[in-house]
This record gives C-alpha cells, structure tokens and sequence, in this order.
C-alpha cells in the first residue's frame, strides 16, 4: 500500500490491492492540510486505525485556532493573551458563541438575557439533599445540568433556533447557580442565591462564600482573578470534553443532556480533573517527597503509574500559551493578597527540573493550563474539590458553540467510529451442561 501526496493536485493517491483512489486534500484557514477519506471504507473496504483520534479531524469548525508548535491559540482570531488582558469573561463569551466581539447594546443584552436566568427553579435545590455530603462537585453539577432537562422541557428540539439559544441562556446563567450549590451543600452551609447586580465572577464568589450571617463584600483582584481564570479556559477545539458534547449532540440529544456528558467527561484527572491532581501532587510533595527532583524521578519511571500532573498536552507541544499567562498572573494574585508562595515556588521548581531533563524535553512535555490554574484557585480560598467545577463555568461557552456549530452543519452525521475487530471467529453455542 502507498500514499502519495501531490500539494498541485490537491489529491493524494491512495495504492491499495492493486487499485489507486485519489482522495482530495482540504486545506484550513491557517494553512492545515487534511486528508478527506470520507469515500475510503464505501470505495475500499478499509478504515483507517488512528486510536485517541490524534491524526483524525472530526469536523470542519471556525471557533478556535491552536498551533500546538508554537504555542497559539485564538478564538475566533483573536489572541487569547489580547482577551486575557483585555476583555471580560462576558464578552469573550459572546465571541466565542457568536464570531463577532459584540457592540456596547449587544454585550448588554446579552448579559441582561444570561441575568434573567440566573435562579434554579425551587424543585432543583431540594434535588442536592439525594447526594451524600462527600460527593464530588462534578458528580453532582453534572446530574443537574442533565436534570435541567426535565425542568425545560419547552426547550429540547436541538432543531429549533429558539429553544437552542434560550437553552444558551439557561446553561450558562445556572451552570454558576448549579456549582455554588454544590459547595454549599458539602460543607452544610445554606445555598446562596443568585444576585443580579453582580457580574458573572462576582456572582460566582457570593454564592460561592456569602453566608446569611455576615456582609460579604467581593473582593475585585478575587473577581478579576477568576473573570481571567474563565476567559483561559472557555474554548479549546476538539479536546475529550467538546468532543464528548459534540458525540452526544450529533445523536441530536439536547443540549443539557449533551452538556451534563461534556462535564462528566472534563472530570477525569487526565483532562479537567487535571486541575484538582496538580494540587494534590503539589501538597504531596511538600508533605511526603521532600523534594521535586525525588518526585519527577517517579515520574519517569515506566513501572511506576505516577505522571507529573498539568505537563504534557496532546496538542502544545510548546509553551501551553495559557500556562504561560497564568504562570505570571499565580505569582501576581500571590503577592497582591499576601498569600504563601509555597505551592508556587514547589511548582516552579518541577517545571524548571523537568525542563532541564531529557526525558520531558525530548516528549515536548511542557506545562499546560492546569499547572498553575489550581495554584490561583487556592489562593482565593476555592476549595479544592470544586477546581474542575470552575473550569466547567470556563468551557460553558465553548461546549455550546461547538455543539451549536455541529447542528448548523450540513455534513455533520451521527458520532459512529468503526473498529478492528480482533475476538473469536464465529463458533457454536454449547448448552451450560457440554461445557
Ligand atoms: N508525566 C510523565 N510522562 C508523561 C506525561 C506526564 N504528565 N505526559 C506524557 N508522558 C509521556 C508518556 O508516558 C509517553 O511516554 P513514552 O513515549 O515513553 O511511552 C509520552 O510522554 C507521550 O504521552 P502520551 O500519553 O502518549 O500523550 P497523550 O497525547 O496521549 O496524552 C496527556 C496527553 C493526557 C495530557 C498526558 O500528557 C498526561 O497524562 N498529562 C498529565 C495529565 C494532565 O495534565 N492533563 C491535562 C491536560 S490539559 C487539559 O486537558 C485541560
């Protein structure tokens, strides 16, 4: 079998048992090449084998551009370093989901329109008591935002423009509702609601840590801290959690089904939960290795399981440009509150030990968002457990754009990857008693 590539033609020529198929290449607004072998299994009989789907684009999508060798990302063209610096949560979030920064009126009545959903119907709070205490934020917002579909039910035609963009609204107005509730709820405090003439990261930290007894004023570096915190984290492309929205969205499933999926999915320590390991591993060494050099050696050892949690990345194979902003703005938020540099100076010390090592060097293993994401969570008295939770608020927009994209498009097609079967050839049932 051979693979020829003419960039001329614009066609590769596939040679396979003896038969050339030519298939086109389609090329991207930043100049990426693919492949298209929509026609290789109907003309062929072959699939291709690509597990983790590391070579395999899955759509044709204008949100967001990375370029993991040099460290870019940008949604909708702009830079996220610009949107970090200068823009709000609340207007990148209406970029993200509708390709234009907005003007002064649309940016308010976009922000009037996720207000005005803000509360949980009263039924929702009484769903929190069927939890234990000790259960995981993500378990627990994932249940509701798939619960807020029996709450919605005017709104669930993933067909009707409509109800799509009220759904919108719904998501990312509760998802701060949904998550606070579930902190208040583990430590037994009472839930908080929402209070409209907050912004949405204010909003956040009051029905995060107001209590009834106290005032409890937000504090604006908290607020900046985190409005920043979400702006990094509200769009990536096809990682694991959009593309689990997009699985289950492409099933024309509704958008709080498919939502309640894309959380579950960001929970797991090798993708969101990434945030939450890092911390522990950070604690971890400061208790127990002693030192960051012992740490990284377990690390790197193949009979060991332990990897350095918030390094390497399927795609930056550089600087994670996020990780590079929030490296800056960890020691910032640090020193403006007055708070212990410990667990940023541990952190420092491994990137800079691993950097200087073969075997992270020669893996292109360099720190990601989650490196120093949890550093800042802490440090604004976010309890551990609800890290991943945060970056759920932050992907919000980027989920819903993406699965909003995917039902506007006309060659999308239900989620259906192949497989190569390797089990028994067909053999014969032998009744219970012949075996
Ligand atoms: N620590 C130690 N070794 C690592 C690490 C790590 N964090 N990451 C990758 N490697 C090694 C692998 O063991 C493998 O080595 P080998 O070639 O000798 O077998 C090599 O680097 C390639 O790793 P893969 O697992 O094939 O890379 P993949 O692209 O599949 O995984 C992932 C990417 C999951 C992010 C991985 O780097 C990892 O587990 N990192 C730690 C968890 C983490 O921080 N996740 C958050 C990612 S960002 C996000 O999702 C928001």
């Amino acid at each position: 079998m051979t693979l020829d590539v003419d960039v001329l033609s614009d066609v590769a020529t596939l040679n396979v048992d003896g038969r050339e198929l030519e298939l086109p290449l389609i090329e991207g607004s930043e100049g990426e090449r693919a492949i298209d072998i929509q026609r290789l299994r109907a003309e062929t009989g072959l699939v291709t084998y690509d597990p983790g789907y590391g070579n395999t684009g899955s759509c044709i999508s204008d949100i967001t551009f990375i370029d993991g060798d040099a460290g870019v990302l940008r949604y909708r063209g702009y830079p996220i370093e610009q949107l970090a610096q200068q823009s709000t949560f609340m207007e990148t979030s209406y970029l993200i989901l509708n390709g234009e920064l907005p003007t002064q009126a649309q940016l308010s009545e976009f922000k009037d329109q996720i207000t005005y959903h803000t509360l949980l119907h009263e039924d929702i709070r009484h769903m929190y008591r069927a939890f234990p205490l000790s259960a995981h934020p993500m378990a627990v917002t994932s249940a509701v935002v798939g619960a807020l579909s029996t709450f919605y039910q005017d709104s669930l035609d993933p067909l009707d423009d409509d109800q799509v963009e009220v759904s919108t609204y719904r998501l990312l107005a509760k998802l701060p509702t949904i998550a606070a509730c579930a902190h208040k709820y583990s430590i037994g405090q009472p839930f908080n609601y929402p209070q409209n003439d907050l912004d949405y990261a204010e909003n956040i930290l009051h029905m995060m840590f107001s209590t009834p007894t106290e005032a409890y004023d937000v504090n604006p570096t908290f607020a900046r801290a985190i409005d920043v915190l979400l702006i990094l984290h509200a769009e990536h492309e096809q990682n694991c959690s959009t593309s689990t929205m997009r699985m289950v969205g492409s099933s024309q499933a509704n958008i709080y089904a498919s939502a309640s999926a894309a959380i579950m999915a960001l929970w797991g320590p090798l993708h969101g939960g990434a945030n939450q390991a890092v911390i522990e591993m950070l604690h971890d060494v400061a208790d127990n290795e002693g030192s960051g050099k012992a740490f990284l050696e377990r690390c790197k050892d193949r009979d060991d399981t332990t990897r350095l949690m918030g390094f390497g990345h399927r795609v930056y194979k550089n600087f994670d440009p996020r990780a590079l902003i929030l490296k800056e703005a960890a020691d910032g938020v640090l020193r403006e509150l007055g708070r212990s540099t410990q667990m940023l100076e541990i952190a420092q010390e491994i990137e800079a030990q691993a950097l200087d090592d073969d075997y992270f060097v020669s893996r292109k293993l360099y720190p990601n968002v989650d490196f120093y994401s949890g550093i800042i969570y802490e440090a604004l008295g976010i309890p551990i457990h609800t890290f991943t939770a945060f970056f759920a608020l932050g992907r919000m927009p980027g989920w819903i754009a993406q699965w909003r994209e995917q039902g506007k498009d006309p060659a999308a097609r239900i989620g259906r990857p192949r497989q190569i079967y390797t089990g028994e050839n067909e053999r014969q049932f032998q009744p219970i008693e012949q075996r």
